[in-house]
């Protein structure tokens, strides 16, 4: 009998092992988690996104039924500097019709029947008569809202808000904003929100794709990526200074997975997330360097460098340390009162921060990063400062990452790996040999890659047995996240991915459920030799991890069987104290080739049911199969 490695003693382990990793790739904040229907709501669309877009992308200039009138996008007085596109209407003649905008947000705005919208503009009028504007939720087949009337009267930009109330369920509706007099009006922030939100918050995130997030219990969430930390380019790297705050002072930029960022979810959405979720936020910031150092500008810096100049380096670490104070500081410091005013006076207990994202490790890396955590850990000494050992996981380059990590005594590096499944299987031993002086670790991007990229239940097992050799070693490997976490149907950059939707469905992947299986089932105490197979250690078919739960008391098995046969597991629980015989067994089991689709019916899915245990019984594991079982003991 044997179960692979074999641990001698118990011990604790990471309490926080499974989290996420949030990227706004594959559509995942405009166009997903972020709840704001309309799309390109500021005019700030440009060829810098994708090349054939502009500031009227996702809106549709109407006039008709003898109206007459024109369009422009302006910029000479916007609702702030950093918004600096709006849209204005000529109206010359109002017609049957009258003139307008129409938006068909995301793939066609999805809409329930009976549910409120909270819609609102920012308007200023132009012209001596004051325009109305009406505004109304239509479809093919007409209206799908009441109509409500915007009586702008302001010749300063003015907020306006309204409440529209869908009659009927729709997956492809428009908003249709239209103007009622003639003369000129300026419209910007044209925005429609479902008021039931996650957790109800205003600006906030769409409730069904946030609950299916917050279901798998994260232990931590990583932000805001991912390249999309650094950019391609020093032009956009991530500033979170940029993203709090009122949604229409916020700076817009181009995405580096070419579209758009309006970062109205930004640092504040994604802190907030996290509390309602329970998890502990892990913002990653850019070292200083481009992605992958590949040069470029930024906005207090030269051009075409491969990082930023040694003197921008000191606005950019203050920027870090304006970040902690902003996270953790009282409502009484500059960047603590920023977070109070927008309705956090509480600290957001801040405890790790992330320098670099898979950035190669060369001199103008190295300088910066060193830098960055001198001062932060100097300042800081009670936040965890998580480095990067660069894009490879094996060879002389990975080398030079960890060689690094040591020279600075980094306290903790993240490492990513997107491979083949049986590379997983493969390298189960890992972290069982890795020197416990050294940096712990946060495996902060992984994912089994199998043929042609799909989530098939195969590579979700790999996957599991993988995390019970992460489980084992959870003593030094602290963090880990599967990645990317979502993807839109029909705009992926990237496969495969944990989450896939469209704008009414949520579709989990198996993946997603084998990641929930372990994240929901976490303990902090490791028990070695518990479960063991009739298995030769060459097979990779089998492996097991038996963790105790000091929250709930609870005893957790995780049993992994890759084979094509059902495999006898057997368990030994004689030196675990009392517990109670009636247990729940819980299995995730199918076709390996298999992969979940939208269509719930074919899905896989984890399957529960009870189980009774003794000190001693064998636990039949099914072909192609991740078992866990939950023991209570109080
Ligand atoms: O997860 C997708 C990308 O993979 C991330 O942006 C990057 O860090 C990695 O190369």
């Amino acid at each position: 009998f044997c179960m692979g490695v074999v641990v001698q003693a118990q011990k604790p382990i990471s309490p926080h092992l499974f989290g996420i990793f949030f990227e706004d790739i594959n559509y995942a904040a405009d166009g997903g988690l972020y709840a704001e229907l309309i799309q390109n709501r500021s005019f700030e669309y440009s060829a810098s996104d994708k090349r054939d877009w502009n500031p009227l992308t996702a809106w549709q200039f109407t006039r008709e039924g003898f109206s007459y009138g024109t369009i422009s996008i302006e910029t000479s007085t916007p609702v702030h500097p950093n918004n600096p596109h709006y849209v204005v209407l000529t109206i010359e003649e109002v017609g049957r019709e009258g003139v307008g905008l129409n938006n068909t947000g995301f793939d066609g705005i999805a809409i329930k029947a009976g549910e409120q919208y909270d819609f609102s503009l920012f308007a200023k009028q132009l012209t001596a008569n004051a325009i109305p504007v009406s505004v109304q939720l239509k479809g093919r087949q007409g209206n799908l809202s009441n109509e409500v009337t915007i009586n702008s009267d302001s010749k300063d930009w003015k907020k306006y808000s309204a409440t529209l109330t869908a009659t009927q369920t729709d997956d492809s509706a428009m908003l249709v904003i239209v103007a009622k007099g003639t003369g000129k009006i300026a419209l910007d922030m044209i925005s429609l929100f479902p008021q039931r939100t996650f957790k109800n918050r205003p600006n906030g995130l769409r409730a069904d794709l946030a609950q299916t997030i917050a279901d798998l219990q994260p232990k931590f969430m990583r932000f805001p990526g991912g390249c999309l930390v650094h950019g391609d380019g020093l032009g956009n790297m991530y500033q979170w200074k940029q993203t709090i705050g009122p949604v229409e002072q916020r700076v817009e930029q181009r995405n580096i997975w070419s579209y758009h960022q309006s970062v109205g979810l930004g640092y504040f959405e994604y802190f907030q997330f996290c509390e309602d979720m329970g998890a502990i936020p892990l913002p990653v910031v850019a070292a200083g360097v481009s992605c992958q150092n590949s040069g470029g500008t930024w906005r207090i810096g030269g051009t075409g460098q491969k990082g930023l100049s040694i003197e921008d380096m000191k606005t950019y670490i203050q920027d870090i340390l304006d970040l902690i104070e902003w996270a953790n500081g009282a409502p009484t410091t500059t960047w603590g009162a920023k977070r109070a005013a927008a309705g956090h006076p509480g600290p957001f207990h801040l405890k790790y921060i992330g320098i670099g994202n898979e950035d190669k490790i060369t001199p103008v890396f190295k300088e910066r990063f060193k830098m960055i955590y001198d001062v932060v850990h100097a300042k800081h000494p009670e936040i965890t400062i998580i480095g990067t050992v660069g894009p490879f996981h094996s060879g002389e380059d990975y080398d030079l990452g960890w060689n690094f990590a040591n020279e600075v005594k980094v306290e903790m590096v993240d490492e990513h790996y997107y491979e083949k499944p049986e590379w997983f299987v493969s390298n189960l031993t890992r972290y069982d040999t890795y020197s416990r002086a050294h940096s712990k670790v946060y495996v902060g991007e992984y994912a089994a890659h199998d043929v042609k990229r799909r989530n098939t239940l195969r590579s979700a097992l790999a996957e599991a047995l993988y995390m019970t050799s992460l489980e084992r070693n959870g003593d030094v490997v602290l963090f880990a996240s599967y990645a990317p976490l979502l993807g839109r149907r029909g705009h992926t950059q990237w496969n495969p991915n944990l989450i896939y939707f469209t704008g009414t469905q949520i579709c989990p992947t198996i993946n997603y459920y084998a990641q929930k299986l372990f994240a929901n089932n976490e303990g902090d105490v490791y028990y070695p030799n518990v479960i063991s197979a009739k298995v030769a250690d060459t097979a990779k078919t089998f492996a097991a991890s038996c963790v105790t739960d000091s929250k709930t008391g609870d005893l957790i098995l995780k049993i992994v069987n890759r084979d094509s046969v059902g495999m006898a597991a057997k368990i030994n629980l004689g030196s675990m104290g009392a517990f109670n015989a009636n247990a729940s067994v819980t299995v995730l089991s199918g076709d390996p080739d298999a992969e979940n689709s939208c269509a719930g019916s074919q899905n896989i899915q984890p399957q529960t049911s009870k189980l009774t245990v003794n000190k001693s019984f064998t636990y039949q594991a099914p072909a192609n199969s991740l078992t866990v079982i939950r023991i209570h003991t109080r």
